[in-house]
């Protein structure tokens, strides 16, 4: 049985005050759920959000980290600094850092590795774009970031995939929940082709895309989706009905 994981990825939103107002608002409302809930703030309100998830079911995540531990890297920031704040998840290969920081395949396999090395959850992200789609493109594009991304990782049952058609990012456009479970279907065939049908039953596979509380539920039916990774909805209190939905 796999354990539904809610993420809320903050994006560049929410400077420290804002963050501690959100996490006032939210903790109350989903320190207790039964479902893994994460929180992505940007990286200045990282410390204090984890000081605040403290003693709760929250755990906190970063949105990208370097692979190298340390070094001549100008304005970034390593895994092990993360960790060293009590940061225990991070989001790896977003289609933003991917399209405006040119953030490729390999070095999303290079931060999945080290995160895991470090004992940290990396929410590995891949989706296509509407021209893919329309095309007929998307199953190949979402296989071959798969492929290309999660390669050579020993403790692959310890990775979150996050499937986010780029369409359906902050466009209000939901995917539906067919093609949401079919291209986390895909995602689950790639792992099954590369770890074994054992590792890919137990591999979490969220679905990101203009995820509210009006629609979450019919999302986390299907028997592909085991959360969500959410944007715009995760900076209200109504994040809280995504989370126990
Ligand atoms: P929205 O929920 O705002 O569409 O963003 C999705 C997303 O990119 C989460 O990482």
């Amino acid at each position: 049985m796999r354990k539904a994981i809610i993420a809320g990825n903050w994006k560049m939103n929410m400077d420290i005050n804002e963050s501690v107002d959100l996490m006032n608002t939210l903790v109350p409302l989903v320190g207790n759920a039964s479902v893994e809930v994460v929180f992505c703030p940007p990286y200045l309100s990282l410390q204090k959000a984890v000081e605040m998830a403290k003693d709760t079911v929250i755990g906190i995540g970063a949105q990208n980290m370097h692979y190298e531990k340390s070094g001549a890297f100008t304005g970034e920031v390593s895994g092990e600094m993360l960790q060293a704040i009590g940061v225990s998840y991070v989001v790896l290969g977003h289609s933003e850092r991917r399209e405006y920081f040119n953030e490729s395949d390999e070095a999303v396999n290079k931060k999945a590795l080290k995160a895991l090395e470090l004992g940290m959850t990396p929410i590995v992200c891949c989706g296509e774009t509407l021209a893919e789609r329309e095309s007929g493109a998307a199953k190949d594009k979402v296989v071959g970031q798969i492929k290309a991304g999660l390669k050579d990782i020993a403790d692959i049952e310890k990775v979150v995939v996050a499937y986010e058609p780029i369409w359906a990012i902050g466009t209000g456009k939901t995917a539906s929940k067919e093609e949401a479970d079919q291209a986390c279907g895909w995602v689950r065939e790639t792992i099954a082709s590369m770890y074994g049908q054992a590792a890919a039953d137990k591999i979490r596979i969220q679905y990101g895309g203009s995820v509210k509380p009006e629609n979450i539920k019919e999302l986390m039916a299907m028997p592909n989706i085991d959360g969500a990774l959410v944007g715009g909805a995760s900076l209200k209190a109504s994040f809280a009905q995504v989370v126990n939905f």
